[in-house]
């Protein structure tokens, strides 16, 4: 495929959105063709499946239920946006991708791991980034930030249904993460989630900056 596929993970309140944003308008700087996507969601029906998973407070969602739905927005995305744009030569930066079942439904859950890696092969059609950067935080942080940037209207910090899991789900998941990134230490691009968000977007810049070095040269020899 020509495009290059960047995604970014990490636990509640890591700053994934923010780095997000300014990775993809850095990208855009350097003259190269973006596109943002997000997870769950992404695609009409991908929208629909993440108001299910977040806001469905009033009754209890089987983890496996919770399972399908992730996987059948990941399965839409690929195909309607991701690939797509890939195989146009655009640079997709997902915030949030296939690691986030495994940390959040594997490890967070219990669910079975070779299982879910099964089931995200098939979601994505194989799909694999060639760049994750993962903002590394103690989730006991990430959750003060979320509570912290709440609306001010409500009496009570708005969290959802995620959010809302205990502190040691967070703490699973987190775990679940740098298990992943120790597993395959090429892909993955661990930063300190604690430090300035300028200090974390430089640092990330400096990853991708040579990689889209070498994908502008093979493009031009193609
Ligand atoms: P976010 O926009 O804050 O990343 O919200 C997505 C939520 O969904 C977050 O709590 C992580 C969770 N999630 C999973 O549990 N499994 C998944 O596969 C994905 C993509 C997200």
């Amino acid at each position: 495929m020509r495009g290059l596929f960047f995604t970014c993970e990490g636990v509640e309140g890591s700053g994934k959105t923010t780095q997000l944003r300014r990775l993809a308008a850095s990208l855009r700087h350097a003259g190269q063709p973006v596109m943002e996507t997000r997870e769950p969601g992404g695609t009409s029906l991908g929208e629909a499946i993440r108001s299910m998973l977040l806001m469905t407070r009033d009754q209890e969602m089987a983890a496996e239920a919770e399972l399908f739905l992730y996987l059948a927005s990941r399965a839409q995305l690929s195909r309607e946006c991701i690939r797509p744009s890939l195989e146009a030569g655009i640079i997709v930066v997902c915030d949030r991708f296939a690691d986030a079942t495994v940390a959040y439904q594997g490890h967070g859950r219990g669910l079975d791991l070779r299982r879910i890696a099964t089931m995200n092969r098939v979601a994505t059609g194989g799909l694999t980034p060639d760049l994750t950067i993962l903002l590394d935080l103690d989730p006991r942080e990430g959750l003060r930030r979320v509570k912290a940037r709440g609306q001010v209207s409500l009496p009570e910090p708005f969290l959802d249904r995620l959010e809302s899991e205990a502190l040691e789900f967070h703490d699973r998941v987190r775990e679940g993460y740098l298990h992943l990134a120790r597993e395959e230490p090429h892909r993955f691009l661990v930063v300190d989630a604690t430090r300035q968000e300028e200090t974390i977007a430089g640092e990330i810049w400096q990853r991708v900056e040579p990689l889209i070095g070498s994908w502008a040269v093979q493009g031009e020899r193609r």
